[in-house]
């Protein structure tokens, strides 16, 4: 299996090396646009291969897309990061022509390949290698409830002073502040959480996880890149093993949850053929406005989408 990372900074650079530890795959080839930069990451990487033992083979590729022919999955992560004071969705003027012309020179050499999208607003931006694509909505979607909900599991497990392999938990909605993390949903080695920590201490916690991509822009000026770059590469991991894996993800929803025409978080099953099933599970009325709220974020910045007359 051969996987494309677009963008070789931060999270793509750590997306390679993730899936390169992981030892799944026969190929990564890492782009950028940058001269240089992606081979050098890519030699760096590949150089650690008899320390780390593996074999997936990084090449790295200054935007000759002709190296990444044949991609079964193509992660694009090519974009601005935000910088303290903006928002996700401050990023839309420049990422939106970046991910359409990126996603057309992916799927000009790669026309079957799965495409997961990194770059922000990532809901959004997911929509944009939909459209820019042409592929199936099972084949384009975006990594961000992975991550998202890792940072509310983690958050638990330190509060409860547990592991947090024993954390489950479901988060749903956009990748933006209105995401809607799921208490009901979570359960600590199958307890419910809610037994196990006061409701004030668990609202901070909710809170916390939706701020918790501007805590990380805040303390070092740019956004995160080890839990995205490894939440990325958990994704590619089902695909390739087809295990099949449930994860909420940036998924092309037509009326599940009553909601049409509109990439959003939801729990998925990803394998083989990327978004295999989508879950609808049962919301109560709470829950529901919750998830409304949210759509109706995403659907703002679709319409500063719409008005740059990309499509
Ligand atoms: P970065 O600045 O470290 O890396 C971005 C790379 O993209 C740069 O190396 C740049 O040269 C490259 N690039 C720009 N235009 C390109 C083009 N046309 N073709 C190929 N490469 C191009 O940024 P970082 O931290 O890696 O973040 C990347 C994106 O991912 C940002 O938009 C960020 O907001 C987003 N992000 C999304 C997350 C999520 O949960 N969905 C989590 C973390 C970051
Ligand atoms: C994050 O949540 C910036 O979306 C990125 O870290």
């Amino acid at each position: 299996m051969k996987i494309s990372v677009i963008g070789a900074g931060n999270v793509g650079s750590t997306v390679a090396n993730a899936l390169a530890y992981k030892d799944i795959v026969k190929e990564v080839v890492l782009l950028d646009i940058k001269e240089g930069v992606a081979e050098g990451k890519s030699l760096d990487m590949w150089e650690t291969s008899p320390i780390e033992m593996y074999g997936t083979m990084i090449t790295g590729s200054t935007n000759d897309y002709t190296k990444t022919a044949g991609s079964d999955v193509t992660v694009i992560t090519s974009g601005i990061p935000r910088k303290p004071g903006m928002s996700r969705d401050d990023l839309i003027a420049t990422n939106a022509k970046i991910v359409k012309s990126v996603t057309e020179q992916v799927v000009k050499h790669s026309p079957d390949t799965i495409i997961i999208v990194v770059a922000n607003p990532l809901d959004v931006m997911t929509y944009t290698a939909y459209k820019a694509s042409g592929l199936p909505s099972n084949k384009v979607f975006g990594m961000a409830g992975i991550l998202d909900t890792a940072r509310y599991r983690s958050f638990l497990a330190m509060e409860l002073n547990v592991s947090p392999k024993d954390i489950q938990a479901l988060l749903m909605g956009g990748h933006g502040d209105t995401m809607v993390p799921l208490p009901r949903y979570t359960t600590v080695a199958g307890i419910p959480v809610t037994e196990m920590i006061d409701s004030e201490k668990l609202d901070a916690i909710v809170q916390r996880t939706k701020t918790g991509g501007g805590e990380i822009v805040k303390l070092m000026g740019t956004s995160a890149w080890y839990a995205p770059g490894a939440a990325a590469a958990q994704m590619v991991e089902a695909i390739v093993k087809d295990e099949p894996r449930i994860f909420p993800c940036c998924t092309w929803l037509t009326g599940e949850y009553g909601l049409n025409d509109i990439y959003l978080g939801v729990p998925v099953k990803l394998g083989k053929n990327g978004i295999e099933e989508i879950l609808e599970v049962d919301l109560n009325e709470d829950e529901k406005a919750m998830l409304y709220q949210s759509a109706e974020a995403v659907r703002g910045v679709m319409g500063v989408l719409d008005d740059m007359d990309l499509f």
